[in-house]
């Protein structure tokens, strides 16, 4: 591979906290290569549009404790046809970059292979996602920080469960993966995690329910993953209502809060060593592929199994959480 001369970073996909620890790393390792570095605003619709500009360390001062991402996000449909694609080479091209990283989810990535396949281009991805979902990485840049964020909203809920006896069902994030449910059950001491990787029996969440009002212990915490077959939140409620009429259930859904943030010392410290290690890759000649953090070591991983495979959940932490909360 031909020396780099210039590189160019975009975020694509939902916004996760850290991903400007991650630009911030890309820009700052690129500097230190002696490469010029340009940042694509609002993703693959910024390269369709040419919304690409030079970064340099003024831009990026003060990035590292900002959720959101400072080069901005958005869905392109453009991107999605050959002709979107062509023109994004061709602005590329144009500012004369030799290489792009970037950042986003398995969406992200099925772009990125598309794009670099089509045009020879060399392209590495880095993991922002909350959800945690992606293979070849045991974390995602934005989910600790997520975690985070659901556990301290529980923490003030429990407050009220406990002093009215309530039973609070919380909805949080994850349309096909139940890591946030999961991690953030176990964390909050939640009494039950329903996720989308295991079914949800019914007579099981009741008979839990029922086994807690005979132990006259009437204040509950309920976390349920937007992507659980119950069909979220508000289901399991009128489950709920229906048997045990007099349980004084509320839901809460958390939403995109879960998305913002000052990203966590975790996620600052994964960011800033993907984004450094994407760099490198670049100048190792790597293309193709998704930085991962796997037993605290760097891996790269085709895109091509990073999009097939999802990560595995541990079942196992459901249990814990369970028994723990008895
Ligand atoms: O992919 C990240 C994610 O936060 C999912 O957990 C959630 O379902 C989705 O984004 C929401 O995305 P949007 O903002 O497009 O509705």
């Amino acid at each position: 591979m031909e020396e780099l001369k210039r590189i160019a970073v975009l975020t694509s996909g939902g916004d996760s906290p850290g991903m400007n620890a991650a630009i911030r790393a890309v820009v700052k390792t690129g500097l230190y290569y002696g490469m010029e570095v340009y940042g694509v605003y609002r993703g693959y619709h910024g390269m369709v549009n040419d919304l690409i500009q030079p970064l340099g360390r003024e831009d990026v001062k003060y990035s590292l404790p900002l959720g959101g991402t400072i080069l901005k996000s958005a869905r392109s449909k453009e991107f999605m046809t050959y002709e979107g694609r062509k023109k994004a080479y061709e602005n590329l091209k144009k500012h004369e970059i030799d290489a792009l990283i970037v950042i986003g989810g398995d969406g992200t990535f099925a772009g990125a292979k598309t794009f670099m396949n089509e045009f020879d281009f060399p392209v590495i991805g880095l993991p922002g996602t909350i959800d945690n979902d992606l293979y070849g990485t045991d974390y995602t840049i934005g989910y600790d920080t997520a975690v985070n964020t659901v556990v301290s909203a529980v923490d003030k809920l429990r407050d009220t469960a406990y002093s009215h006896d309530m039973l609070f069902i919380v909805e949080v994030m994850g349309r096909d993966a139940g890591f946030i449910a999961l991690r953030s059950g176990l964390a909050s001491g939640s009494g039950k995690i329903l996720i989308p990787e295991t079914k949800t029996c019914t007579e099981e969440l009741l008979d839990r329910l029922r086994e807690r009002i005979s132990r006259d212990e009437t204040s509950a915490i309920i976390i349920v993953s937007e992507g659980d077959d119950f069909g979220g939140a508000m289901e399991v409620k009128k489950i709920v209502n229906e048997k045990f009429p007099d349980y004084n259930t509320r839901v809460t859904i958390l939403g995109h809060i879960q998305r913002g943030g000052s990203p966590s010392a975790f996620d600052r410290i994964l960011a800033s060593g993907l984004g450094y290690q994407a760099v490198k890759g670049l100048t190792e000649g790597r293309s193709g592929v998704m930085v991962g953090s796997v037993n605290r070591k760097i891996v790269f991983v085709p895109f091509e199994k990073s999009i097939k495979h999802h990560n595995k959940i541990n079942v196992e932490l459901k249990n814990i959480a369970e028994i723990l909360s008895m």
